[in-house]
């Protein structure tokens, strides 16, 4: 399974979503792919925003090593899911997709605990450190949730990992 998250930037959420899953994936010795990108380019080539790098070391999470990206058509072909966290993302992805086959792969990160209600992450970009730290804890839950499902679905193609 090979998981993308998109934002905006590319320094907040979804390099925040980024290192909390491979934090979690890690825990499980899964070594599956995750990465992440946006759709704005100010920021391409950047690390992440210093309050992000903050709020994930406070949680022993490290991002101090991604580098802003922008999202492109080739990540469908590359990524099996692609979570966005707000509606620009949703509709951004959804136009760039070149089939049902790529529209099914995007969805909401909220959705996977909210199945659904296309609740956004919102962006914390404008705002101060609780934010951030708000916005981790939504990310976490959702990371978690994904995380068991990668477990569960790593388990049924090798059932030996049960024993
Ligand atoms: P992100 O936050 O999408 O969570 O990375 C933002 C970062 C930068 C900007 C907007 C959102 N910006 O306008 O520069």
């Amino acid at each position: 399974m090979k998981i993308l998250f998109v934002c905006t930037g590319n320094i907040c959420r979804s390099p925040m979503a980024e290192g909390i899953l491979k934090d979690k994936l890690r825990q499980r010795n899964l070594t599956d792919e995750v990465d992440s990108a946006g759709f704005e380019n100010f920021h391409v080539g950047d690390p992440p925003d210093e309050r992000a790098t903050r709020t994930a070391r406070n949680h022993s999470i490290d991002i101090t090593g991604h580098r802003a990206r922008l999202f492109s058509s080739e990540d469908f072909k590359r990524f099996d899911k692609i979570y966005v966290m707000d509606s620009w993302h949703y509709h951004n992805s959804m136009n760039i997709a070149g089939s049902e086959q790529d529209e099914a792969k995007v969805d909401y990160i909220m959705n996977v605990l909210y199945p659904g209600r296309n609740m956004v992450v919102q962006d914390p970009w404008y705002n101060g450190i609780q934010s951030f730290e708000e916005v981790y804890h939504q990310l976490d839950a959702a990371c978690q949730k994904i995380a068991n499902m990668m477990e569960t679905a790593s388990m049924q193609k090798t059932p030996e990992k049960n024993c």
